[in-house]
């Protein structure tokens, strides 16, 4: 007899009541976890529980897709008792789910993940590891029972799965076709630098943003409480209140942070990333107050960008 098999009868031979605390005390050390290490932002050591948690993204493929299969199982097969083949499925996904998400909190914890995405994402996986560890809890049941528990399971896995791709990707992902496929953004000339066509905030001042701010300020960090991914995000602002005041510079924080010395430390972006060129202080301070970015400064601005993409 293999190990493998040893355990399993071990979890076969465990009454209902058992296998139910079980399943409680397993997912509620996610939530305890969860709890203790939070996702407030900040990257941490030690460097192993950093690669730890980016396995993640590849330990959740391998229960998502078990977890599919099983009521395939269960349809085509159709006992009043689940054969070996499902009970092994469901068991393997439930534990493969609780790890991936275990997995998933140290990566959120340790890899600087912060924001309402990211604590959707954290719950509804942790809720997902509950509902199939509560499937293969109920393969004692009849067969219409487990089949409306995996579809549940799966339903929930789904929900989770659907934020953290929207995480990766962006939002809207994946009913949104990319750039080339949408004939509307494949239109929009790529540096359009004469005013008159121009709008300011989608043309030059949010590709700023995005190279340079957004990594620490968007879906995935949300340093200082404050998104620069979108017009809304920013006149909602952060910690310090709205990211600008139309028509005020010294009120505006976006401006004001990024014109200090850069040896200050409230200079953004921080030390270790490229500065803004002056051109770029200079387009951004112009669309503050309201006037029209001159052509040279946008041009000088977005070139400055493209080089710091590369
Ligand atoms: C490497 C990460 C990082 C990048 C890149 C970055 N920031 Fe920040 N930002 C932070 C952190 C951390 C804080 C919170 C600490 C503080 O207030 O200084 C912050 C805070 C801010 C705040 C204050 C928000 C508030 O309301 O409290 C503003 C404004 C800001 N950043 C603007 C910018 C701009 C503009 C850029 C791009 C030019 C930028 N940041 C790029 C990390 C970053």
């Amino acid at each position: 007899m293999t190990p493998l098999h040893r355990i399993e009868e071990r979890l076969h031979a465990l009454t209902f009541r058992q296998a139910a605390g079980l399943v409680a005390g397993s997912n509620l050390f996610l939530v305890a976890l969860a709890l203790a290490l939070p996702a407030d932002g900040e990257m941490r050591g030690p460097a192993l529980l950093s690669i730890l948690g980016n396995f993640h993204i590849l330990a959740l493929h391998i229960p998502a897709a078990v977890l599919l299969v099983v009521p395939l199982f269960e349809f085509f097969e159709r006992h009043d008792q689940a054969t070996a083949t499902v009970r092994r499925l469901s068991v393997f996904s439930a534990i493969g789910t609780w790890a991936a998400v275990l997995c998933g909190i140290v990566h959120a914890h340790f890899n600087g993940f912060a924001g309402d995405a990211v604590q959707l994402h954290l719950w509804g996986g942790i809720a997902a590891s509950a509902f199939a560890s509560l499937a293969s809890l109920l393969l004692a049941k009849e067969f219409r029972v487990r089949l409306a528990a995996q579809v549940l399971a799966i339903g929930v896995m789904g929900f989770a799965a659907h934020i953290g791709g929207e995480l990766v990707h962006e939002e809207g992902f994946p009913f949104k076709p990319n750039k080339v496929a949408s004939p509307k953004k494949a239109e929009t000339p790529r540096v359009v630098t004469t005013s008159q066509k121009r709008d300011d905030y989608t043309q030059v001042v949010r590709p700023i943003l995005e190279a340079h701010c957004v990594a620490c300020h968007g879906a995935k960090k949300v340093k200082g409480k404050l998104r620069m991914d979108s017009l809304e995000a920013l006149k909602k602002g952060g910690s310090e209140g709205p990211a600008f005041i139309q028509g005020d510079l010294k009120k505006s924080p976006m401006h004001a942070r990024i014109s200090l010395d850069s040896k200050d430390e409230d200079f953004m972006p921080p030390k270790d990333e490229k500065p803004l060129t002056k051109e770029q202080v200079q387009a951004i301070g112009f669309w503050i107050e309201g006037k029209p970015i001159p052509d040279d400064i946008a041009k000088a601005a977005l070139a400055a960008n493209n080089s710091a993409k590369k």
